[in-house]
Order: structure tokens, then C-alpha cells, then sequence
């Protein structure tokens, strides 16, 4: 008795502490799993916690954190007035949103801009030895623009001395007006020019790109314009990127002129060109080795799917990082405001690094998925020299959701394929999606016409949507990633890209590899479940 008794009494502490951490966790993992768990919520790609998000802004690397402001409207889930919401990662995958950065005021709505580190406090904002942060952002002047002018956008700057978490506006704003009365003026992005030491703001200006120069971020001075004469002009000029890159495998330096547009993007509605060339101080002008001089085609996108827009690239990566890394938004204009989420409308793409390559077709970026995502993975499914004829279910074998994925994939192709060759993802509702290859046209494409709601736009999903394929040989390399609502397509390295989103009624949870007309060898395949980026 005093034995049992003697037990009780040493283990009451342990069975009452256990009964605690159990109610922990269980009360934690009630929290956590309600939490981003609507339907159509991204588990892995930055989306805001509520209400209306588009483009990315302000992104700078300070201080172990990367910066991602973005278009941002608190009061409901379709476009409104805009603020600079904000959040921070130490790694590109998990993300704290902090409070709205940049409110509107007297001067108007908060638009699209980008943000640098001040290092030589040129703008004589800086406190205590340390360098500010400036942002630098239009000013969309609403009244104005109900009143009939055409000079209700003008660029603005703001500072912060405390690792961006609050700003003080310019008293001295706007920084550069508009003199010209151009309706459309508009998302500046600043540089510090090595070359000729100052800072250098391209901003996009209805057809054309301006660049002005300043040297303390506050008076500035008209360089050139770029564009008028070339790249696509189906619509406005938006969210323009400047910055040298190296040729891959040289020593040499090129500059990359980056340009959305909103309409006439390579598959409707909203899309990213981009230019090659050199800058050298004043003017940006094409190289002959560029692309479109080399095949004549009319302009490069970055994305030949239709949901990567407005994106641009962060600035003061650390020299020894020496990454060029973009984010886009992964919506578009089309059907952003009417896409079926109710809690937040629209995530970002997956930060990709930019490299520049030279290639058959002239010189072409590449985009490629930053390495820190590999933490998300989970065990592989991985598979070798597997051939493909009709159709291989995959999902029986993976052992996990095909919703939240990586896959890669190295395809062998016949001489003379007539093949038409991908991954689809369905659901028990049959809807279905399809990313894949057809040899036939040498094109990749992407296929929602059947994922799911598609009934809010007709401009959604009307018809498959393709991207040539610019690379030679019978090596096709895939490297796909699925989250819930959204597919990311990096083809030959990233040389050709498609990001798409769409709307399952129920999440996808089979998976299949197919190979129509003929048949491929897979030589390689892995596939990875993928964590949510929620929380650690
Ligand atoms: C691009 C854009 C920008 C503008 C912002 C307004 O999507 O139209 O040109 O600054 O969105 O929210």
C-alpha cells in the first residue's frame, strides 16, 4: 500500500505535466490548424493573412531580413486604396507579416515603388552612424485624377531608421513631379549605379521607360527614355527592374531592363517582358545578341504563364550572396479582383534567381527556384529509367498529397517525337490540370480549362495556353511546383517559365504521368511532399 501509494505521489507531477503539455499542443494545434487552411490558400508561397494583395515592393535585403512590401488594401478583398503592407524573412520561405508600412495621405494612394539601403546616407537621413532605409513610391493622387487632370502620379520617397518597421514621409515630396502631364507615370525602382555613381530611378511612363538620376535620393534629373520603339505595346507600361547581371560562365556584365505590361502579355491580360542590353550611365541600349535581334521576335517574356506580374528583383543582396532574386505577383489583371477566395485575394510566385544566359536563340534569362525552398522538402519518391506510354498513375505510389509538391523531372525524348507528354493532377470531382509537352508543336503548356471554378472570368480559362520551347535537343528537364491553387513550370533551367494558378473544388489528390502518340523515357524522376511555410 505504502508502495503504491509512494508511486502515486512520484508520478502525480508527471501525469499532471504530461495532461498539461497535451492540452498545449492540442489548444496550439487547433490554432495552427485553422490557420491559412481556407480552400485555395497557398501553404507555401507568401499570401497576405487577409484581404486584397498585389504587386510585390520594396523588396531589400537589410540586416538578415529580406523586405516584402506589397500593393495592399486593408478594407476589403478587391483593389482599393493602396498601402504598402509588409513582412520579413530571414530566408526567402517562412515570412512574418508585420503592420502597413506606408499609409496613404494628402498627396494620395500609396502605388507601386521599391526601397534601397541608404549605406552612404547620401540622402542625410540616417541616424546614429547607422543607414536608412528609403523607399521610393508613386503617388497616385485620386482626386486628381477625378477631376480630370493628367498629373495625378508623381514619385514620392519615405525613410525609416528602424529596420523598416515604421517611415517617415519626405516633407519635400514629390521628388520628381509630373511636369509632362503623362496620365500613366508611374512605379519607380531605384539603383546605385557603380558605374557612375549615383543613384539611377527607371520608372515606366505609358509606352516608354524613363530614367532619371539622383545624388541623394531627393533631387533628381532626366536622363533618357527606352522603349518607345520596342517590345510589346498591347498595353500600359507598369512595375519596371534595371540591374546588371553576368553572362553565366563569363566574366562579362550585362544590363536587363524588366517590363511589365497590362494588357498584351504573350497569353493575354497581364505579362513581364524583358530587354538585354548596356547601360552606361545615362542611356540603356539593346545588344545585338539579345534575343528578339537574333530571331526577330517581337518581345521576350520572362513567364509564358499568365499568372506572374509586376514583378521585380531585391535589392542589396549581400556581394557574397550575389544572387539577383525576383518575386512576382501571381495574379492577373484579367481576373484578379474577381478569382474565388474570400478571406485574401492573390500570393506571390516563389522567389526565383535570375541568371543570364548565352544561348542558340541570343542572350536569355533564366529563372530558377531560390535553393532555400529545398528546406520544405520532405522524403523523395524517386524513380530511374522509367518509360512512359499512355498513362502512369502516380499517385497510388507517392504516398503523399500531389497538392503541395516538387517535381523533377529528365525526359528523354524519341528522334522525331510526335508525343504529347506531361503531369496531370485531378480530383475525385474530375477536374483535372495539365502541364506538359507537345513535340509536335515544340511547345510546352499549361491546361486549366478543366481544374475546377473557372466561372468567374471567361477570360480564366477559355483555352490551353502555351510557351515555345527555345532549347535543342531530345533532353527535356521539368521542375515543377503544385501548391493547393497554383503550378510553377521551370523548363530546359528555367530558360522557359509558366506559372499558373486555378480553383479545384476540392484539392487535387491524384496524380498521373501521361505520354500520348507515342512514348518517352523518363530517365530521372524525383518527387518531394512539400511543408507548409506557415509556421516552422
Ligand atoms: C501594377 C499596378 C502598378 C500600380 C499598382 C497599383 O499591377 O497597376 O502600375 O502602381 O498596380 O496598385
Amino acid at each position: 500500500m505504502k508502495n503504491l501509494i509512494l508511486s502515486i505521489l512520484f508520478f502525480l507531477p508527471f501525469l499532471t505535466g504530461c495532461q498539461k503539455s497535451l492540452e498545449k499542443e492540442t489548444s496550439g494545434a487547433a490554432v495552427k490548424s485553422s490557420y491559412y487552411t481556407e480552400p485555395h490558400r497557398p501553404q507555401f508561397h507568401f499570401s497576405p493573412e487577409k484581404m486584397w494583395m498585389n504587386d510585390p515592393n520594396g523588396m531589400v535585403y537589410y540586416e538578415g531580413e529580406y523586405h516584402l512590401f506589397y500593393q495592399y488594401y486593408p478594407d476589403s478583398n478587391v483593389w482599393g486604396p493602396m498601402h504598402w503592407g509588409h513582412a520579413v524573412s530571414e530566408d526567402l520561405v517562412y515570412w512574418e507579416h508585420l503592420p502597413i508600412a506606408l499609409y496613404p495621405d494628402s498627396l494620395g494612394l500609396i502605388f507601386s515603388g521599391s526601397a534601397v539601403v541608404d549605406w552612404n546616407n547620401t540622402s542625410g537621413f540616417g541616424e546614429n552612424g547607422q543607414p536608412p532605409l528609403i523607399a521610393i513610391f508613386t503617388h497616385h493622387d485620386m482626386e486628381g485624377e477625378k477631376a480630370g487632370r493628367q498629373d495625378f502620379q508623381y514619385q514620392s520617397i519615405a525613410y525609416s531608421n528602424d529596420r523598416g518597421r515604421t517611415w517617415t514621409k519626405y516633407a519635400g515630396n514629390p521628388v520628381i513631379p509630373n511636369t509632362e502631364k503623362i496620365r500613366d507615370f508611374r512605379d519607380p525602382k531605384v539603383i546605385w549605379d557603380e558605374g557612375s555613381q549615383q543613384w539611377v530611378m527607371v520608372f515606366a511612363a505609358q509606352n516608354h521607360v524613363k530614367l532619371w538620376a539622383s545624388p541623394d535620393l531627393k533631387t533628381w534629373t532626366h536622363l533618357s527614355d527606352f522603349g518607345r520603339e520596342w517590345g510589346s505595346h498591347g498595353g500600359v507600361w507598369e512595375c519596371p527592374d534595371l540591374f546588371p547581371i553576368q553572362i553565366e560562365n563569363t566574366g562579362k556584365t550585362k544590363w536587363v531592363l524588366l517590363l511589365s505590361i497590362n494588357p498584351g502579355s504573350s497569353n493575354g491580360g497581364s505579362g513581364t517582358q524583358y530587354f538585354v542590353g548596356d547601360f552606361n550611365g545615362k542611356n540603356f541600349t539593346l545588344d545585338p545578341s539579345f534575343a528578339p535581334l537574333v530571331t526577330g521576335e517581337k518581345a521576350v517574356w520572362l513567364d509564358y504563364g499568365r499568372d506572374n506580374y509586376a514583378g521585380v528583383t531585391w535589392s542589396d543582396i549581400p556581394q557574397e550572396d550575389g544572387r539577383r532574386i525576383f518575386l512576382g505577383w501571381m495574379s492577373n489583371w484579367d481576373y484578379a479582383n474577381v478569382v474565388p477566395t474570400e478571406a485574401w485575394r492573390s500570393a506571390m510566385t516563389l522567389p526565383r534567381q535570375l541568371k543570364l544566359k548565352s544561348t542558340a536563340t541570343g542572350l536569355r534569362l533564366l529563372s530558377q527556384p531560390v535553393k532555400e525552398l529545398e528546406v520544405l522538402r520532405g522524403a523523395a519518391y524517386s524513380r530511374e529509367g522509367q518509360t512512359i506510354n499512355g498513362e502512369l498513375d502516380l499517385g497510388s505510389q507517392l504516398g503523399f498529397s500531389p497538392s503541395q509538391m516538387e517535381v523533377l523531372l529528365e525526359v528523354e525524348l524519341p528522334e522525331g517525337a510526335q508525343t504529347d507528354f506531361g503531369i496531370a493532377l485531378s480530383n475525385p470531382k474530375g477536374e483535372e490540370y495539365r502541364i506538359g509537352y507537345d513535340a509536335v508543336q515544340n511547345k510546352f503548356y499549361s491546361d486549366r480549362t478543366k481544374a475546377g471554378a473557372a466561372g468567374f472570368s471567361e477570360k480564366f480559362a477559355a483555352k490551353r495556353h502555351f510557351a515555345p520551347r527555345t532549347s535543342p535537343g531530345n533532353t527535356l528537364r521539368l521542375h515543377l511546383f503544385f501548391d493547393v491553387a497554383s503550378c510553377e513550370l521551370f523548363a530546359d533551367d528555367g530558360e522557359v517559365v509558366m506559372t499558373d494558378i486555378f480553383f479545384p473544388t476540392e484539392n487535387f489528390s491524384e496524380v498521373k504521368a501521361y505520354s500520348e502518340g507515342g512514348e518517352v523515357n523518363v530517365s530521372e524522376m524525383k518527387v518531394y511532399p512539400l511543408k507548409r511555410a506557415i509556421e516552422r
